[in-house]
């Protein structure tokens, strides 16, 4: 790459270098760089099919619970499963789901003296990983009973009577599992476990690369899907429906947000040029769970796609997982503020496979910025 250094150009204040024949190889957003060799999972990208180490997710949905595709994602075998939650005793939740999960997670480090990754054995990370998994699950539940305005603990027992991860998290939220909510929560956790390298993704990937502990590396992912573009558009698309319905007019709904410049959350993705196969299914989970938004879920869906396509031919812009999770979690009755929880919750089990995959195969990741700004210059300067 040509050497931009000392090719600046002297504008008083606004002294900027010539960076002209240097814009090739810089990609905004990393799009299409590849940062990473994986084994974890496949989005085939124009296919619309997802596969977890080689098994197309339609064949994991229904035949094995969230916690065999926890195992299947972190051990290559769906004998293997995230283990039960173990006992503990969160500190000063405050409902606030993301932020008391990232805060939780880094503390549970300190707790369990946790060691670094750069040295303890595979073993240990993997063991490390399937207790804080556990954990976490544990903590957005407790943390979404706090918001509930409910003080009291579920005991243990209780939570025990759970057969299944989903179960068991719907116990110790509301001390009851709905066998509805259960299996949409259930579908949610499968569908969205592991997509590759997205942001949260790499953020795991970049902390477990300094030989961080495996909750400092959970945790750090846990920020980094606490924004809306990654992790968090299911909260919008519940409100947006209830708008839909009032204006009762999907058609001038979508080309007023458009207008507006505003986007339409749950469309578009950086990876599928093709339909999101994760859309597909939880469209036919919503419409199996008996969603009452399914109806002016699909007038929109066909008035997005048609106004999308027209506004962005160059681009395709199709429904993704985020859309119909909204249904989905609906039906389970999730109040959509805690979407971006319930995603981190199924994504435990992609951090930890890309975690363990890091320590096992990985190099310091140290990329490259690009100096643009002032040339050198001097507070002695006149003109600086
Ligand atoms: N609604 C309206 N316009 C959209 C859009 C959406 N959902 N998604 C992308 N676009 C438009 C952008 O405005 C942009 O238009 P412009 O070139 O005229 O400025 C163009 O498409 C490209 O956008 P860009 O942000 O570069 O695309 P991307 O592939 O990097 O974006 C997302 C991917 C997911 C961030 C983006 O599609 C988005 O913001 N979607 C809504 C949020 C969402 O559903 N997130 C969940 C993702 S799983």
């Amino acid at each position: 790459m040509p050497e931009t250094s000392g090719q600046g150009r002297a504008t008083g204040w606004c002294t900027v270098r010539a960076v002209s024949q240097a814009t090739t190889d810089f990609r905004p957003g990393l799009e299409g760089v590849v940062a990473v060799e994986t084994e974890i999972a496949e989005p085939d990208r124009e296919g619309g099919v997802l596969r977890y180490r080689g098994i197309d997710i339609t064949e994991l949905v229904g035949r094995y619970p969230y916690e065999n595709v926890w195992g299947l994602l972190v051990d290559d075998n769906l004998d293997s499963v995230m283990p039960a939650p173990e006992p503990h005793e969160p500190a000063g939740l405050t409902g606030n789901a993301p932020a008391d999960l990232q805060a939780e997670t880094a503390r549970l480090a300190g707790l369990w003296t946790l060691g670094k990754l750069n040295e303890i054995s595979d073993e240990q990370a993997r063991e490390d990983l399937g207790r804080l998994s556990a954990q976490m699950m544990g903590i957005v539940a407790r943390s979404a009973r706090i918001a509930d305005g409910h003080t009291e603990v579920i005991g243990t027992d209780v939570v025990a009577r759970g057969t299944t991860a989903a179960e068991k998290f719907l116990l110790q939220w509301r001390g009851e599992a709905d066998p509805r909510a259960v299996k949409a929560i259930d579908t949610y956790w499968i569908c969205t476990a592991e997509h590759g390298l997205n942001a949260s993704t790499f953020t795991a990937r970049v902390a477990a690369s300094t030989g961080a502990d495996c909750g400092a590396a959970l945790s750090a992912a846990v920020g980094a899907l606490s924004g809306p573009l990654h992790g968090g558009a299911p909260a919008y698309v519940k409100p947006m429906l209830e708008e839909v319905t009032a204006m009762g007019d999907p058609e001038k709904w979508v080309s007023d947000t458009l207008d507006a410049g505003k986007r339409i959350m749950g469309f578009g993705h950086r990876i599928y040029r093709a339909e999101d196969p994760r859309s597909r299914i939880l469209k036919e989970t919503a419409r199996e769970l008996g969603s009452p938004q399914i109806e002016i879920a699909e007038r929109l869906e066909a008035a997005a796609l048609a106004e999308l396509e027209r506004r962005h031919p160059e681009r395709p812009l199709k429904t993704n997982v985020e859309y119909y999770s909204a249904l989905v979690l609906d039906v389970a009755q999730i109040p959509p503020p805690l979407a971006p929880a319930m995603f981190a919750c199924s994504r435990v089990a992609g951090w930890s496979a890309h975690i363990l995959e890091q320590k096992r195969t990985g190099r310091l990741f140290r990329p490259s910025a690009r100096y643009i700004g002032p040339g050198a210059r001097s507070l002695d300067d006149p003109d600086a």
